[in-house]
C-alpha cells in the first residue's frame, strides 16, 4: 500500500503585527473582549503589495528545504485559499513559476478556511493512486484585505499567513484516512457577497467584505466538528486515545476547546496559535503544524487529528502519522 508522507513543513508570516490595543484606537472594542471571546491577542497583517503567492511561495520554500525536495522534483502542487492574488491564473500556477516547478500539475481549491485541509485530502488521493510521487501542498491567504476596518464584528477576528508541506508516496503511513465535507446551505451565514460572476459593486473596497453571523457560526462549528472528529476516527480505525495531537483551524480558542473536550483531550495536548495569529482560514492549520514541529512538539511518528470548518459551509479532517 502507499501513503502520502509529510517530509516537510514550512511557514510564513508578514512582518508587520497588529496588537488588540491597536485595533482599540480604530473601533469600539477592548482587549478584554477580544481575548475573552476568542482568544486572539494580536495577528500579522500583509504590508501594502504583499500577496498570498508571496506568502505562498516563502511557506513554501521553506517546506521544500525541510524536506530536503527540489521544486524541479514535484508533480503537483494544490494550494487552498480564498484571497487568490489574481482571478487567474490561480495562485498555484504563480507559485509554480516562482519556485521553479513549471511543468507539474498546478491549481487552487477555494474552501475557505477548510482550504488546506481540503488540498490535503485531494493530494492524498494522487499519491495512493499512484498519479503523484511528490507533492506540496499550501494553505496561503491575505484574509484581511476583505475587511472592513470599520466593522469591529469581523476586523478583530482575522490575520494573513500561510504555511506548507511536501506530501511524499511512501511504504510507510502517512495520512490513515482524510474526510471532506460541504453544505452550500448555510451560505448566508458566512459569505463574501460580491465576486466576478455576481459584479463589484460601487461601496468601500469594491463591496468586497466578510458577512458573517457570528453566534450562528460558532454553534454549527462546534456541532459539526464534534461528529467530524467522530467520523474521522471511524475511517482511520482508531480510538481517540491513540492521537497524540490535535492541530485544529485557529479561529476561536471556544470552538478549540469544545472539540479537545469531545476527544477527551487535555489542551496540553492541542496545538493553539489563535492568539498570535488570529484566524488566517487556509493558512492556519499549516501554519499552526509548522510551528508544532519546528518547537519540537510535534515529533517524528505521532498521530496527529488535522480538522477545519469554514465558509460554505465546509468541514475537512485529516488523521495522519507524522
Ligand atoms: N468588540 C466589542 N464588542 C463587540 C465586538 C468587538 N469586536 N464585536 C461584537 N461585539 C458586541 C456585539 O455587538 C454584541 O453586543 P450586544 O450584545 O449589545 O448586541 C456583543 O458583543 C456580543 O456579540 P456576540 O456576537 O453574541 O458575541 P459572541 O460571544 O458570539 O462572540 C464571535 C462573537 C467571536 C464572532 C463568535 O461568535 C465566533 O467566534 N463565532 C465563530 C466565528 C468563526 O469561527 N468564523 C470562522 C469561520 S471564518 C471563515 O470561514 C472565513
Amino acid at each position: 500500500q502507499i501513503y502520502a508522507r509529510i517530509t516537510g513543513t514550512g511557514s510564513a508570516l508578514p512582518e508587520r503585527v497588529v496588537t488588540n490595543a491597536d485595533l482599540e484606537k480604530i473601533v469600539e472594542t477592548s482587549d478584554e473582549w477580544i481575548r475573552s471571546r476568542t482568544g486572539i491577542q494580536r495577528r500579522h497583517i500583509a504590508a501594502e503589495g504583499q500577496t498570498t503567492g508571496d506568502l505562498a511561495t516563502e511557506a513554501a520554500e521553506r517546506a521544500l528545504e525541510a524536506a530536503g525536495v527540489k521544486a524541479s522534483e514535484l508533480d503537483l502542487i494544490v494550494l487552498g485559499t480564498t484571497t487568490p492574488d489574481i482571478i487567474f491564473p490561480s495562485t498555484a500556477c504563480l507559485v509554480q513559476h516562482r519556485l521553479g516547478a513549471n511543468g507539474c500539475a498546478a491549481f487552487d481549491v477555494n474552501a475557505a478556511c477548510s482550504g488546506f485541509v481540503y488540498a490535503l485530502g485531494i493530494a492524498d488521493k494522487f499519491i495512493r493512486s499512484g498519479q503523484s510521487k511528490k507533492v506540496l501542498v499550501i494553505g496561503a491567504e491575505t484574509l484581511t484585505r476583505m475587511i472592513d476596518w470599520n466593522e469591529r464584528e469581523t476586523c478583530v477576528l482575522f490575520g494573513d499567513g500561510a504555511g506548507a508541506v511536501v506530501l511524499e508516496a511512501s511504504e510507510e503511513p502517512g495520512i490513515y484516512a482524510t474526510l471532506l465535507h460541504a453544505d452550500g446551505g448555510f451560505k448566508h451565514l458566512l459569505f463574501n457577497p460580491v465576486g466576478v460572476s455576481v459584479g463589484f459593486k460601487d461601496e468601500p473596497n469594491h463591496g468586497v467584505r466578510i458577512n458573517m453571523s457570528g453566534r450562528e457560526v460558532f454553534k454549527v462549528a462546534v456541532k459539526t466538528l464534534d461528529s467530524l472528529v467522530d467520523e474521522t476516527l471511524q475511517a482511520a480505525g482508531m480510538e481517540a486515545s491513540q492521537i497524540d495531537w490535535l492541530i485544529p483551524h485557529q479561529a476561536n480558542l471556544r470552538i478549540i476547546e469544545a472539540t479537545a473536550k469531545r476527544l477527551n483531550m487535555p489542551m496540553e495536548q492541542v496545538i493553539v496559535t489563535v492568539q498570535e495569529h488570529a484566524n488566517t482560514s487556509s493558512g492556519s492549520v499549516p501554519l499552526a503544524l509548522d510551528y508544532a514541529v519546528r518547537s519540537g512538539q510535534v515529533k517524528r511518528g505521532q498521530n496527529l487529528l488535522l480538522e477545519a470548518f469554514g465558509g460554505g459551509f465546509t468541514w475537512a479532517s485529516a488523521l495522519l502519522r507524522y
